[in-house]
């Protein structure tokens, strides 16, 4: 019997908010944490040091420097304050170029990406719990943040991502092109840029 290949129905029950617009935006915190540890390609610490620096470079430093670019996906919206909202995904971004900005230093290949950043400047990171992958909520998640930089006048976003890895697809169908790939960290990186 041949395979019919069924897409996932899209969760009707997913909306996307950009997180200023969230009474009690703080409490949207713990779940962006365990969607970003769940995604994340580092699972073990040497220690709680180790692991609170890495949530600071891939979370926090969006959270604190850039708040107004974070958007998460809610499953069933809460209903009043004493109910948690369940995160089921996020995006955080930056618009300025992170090879001049003092707060990116630490990541030296945006010196490596330096031609590109000052077309792309904005940057996101995107990540979603692995059961509602699939469904187009990273796009749409994609498709709030690029449509409000738009405002800003901002000629370009990127993306850096691993050689190979699956959501290479997923950033080119959203029109994100390769510009340059470095070595760093015993990998190989890509920079995938979309002009606005
Ligand atoms: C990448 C991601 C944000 C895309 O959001 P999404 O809602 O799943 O994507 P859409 O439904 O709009 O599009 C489907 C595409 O998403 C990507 N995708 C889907 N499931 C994925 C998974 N488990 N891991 C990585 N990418 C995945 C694929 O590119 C997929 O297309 P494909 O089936 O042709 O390979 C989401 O899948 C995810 O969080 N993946 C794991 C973490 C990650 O890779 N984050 C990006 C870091 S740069």
């Amino acid at each position: 019997m041949s395979k019919i290949y069924k897409p996932k129905p899209t969760d009707s029950q997913i909306s996307i908010h950009r997180m200023r617009d969230v009474d009690n935006a703080e409490a949207l915190v713990p779940g962006m944490e365990a969607v970003f540890f769940a995604a994340s390609s580092t699972q073990s610490f040497e220690n709680d040091a180790a692991r609170i620096a890495f949530r600071e470079r891939w979370l926090g430093r969006f959270l604190h420097h850039d708040p107004q670019w974070v958007y998460v996906a809610l499953k069933d919206v809460p209903s009043g304050p004493d109910q948690r909202p369940n995160v089921v995904g996020y995006l955080i971004g930056a618009l300025d170029d992170p090879a001049e900005a003092q707060r990116f230093a630490d990541l030296g290949y945006f010196q490596t990406f330096k031609a590109h950043t000052k077309d792309f400047p904005a940057q996101l990171h995107v990540n979603l719990a692995e059961d509602v992958r699939g469904q187009g909520q990273g796009s749409r998640l994609v498709a709030a943040f690029i449509s409000d930089a738009k405002k800003h006048g901002i000629p370009g976003v990127h993306v850096v991502t691993g050689e190979g890895a699956r959501n290479v697809g997923f950033y080119n169908r959203l029109g994100f092109k390769e510009m340059e790939r470095a070595d760093w960290n015993d990998h190989t990186i890509v920079f995938l840029g979309c002009r606005m």
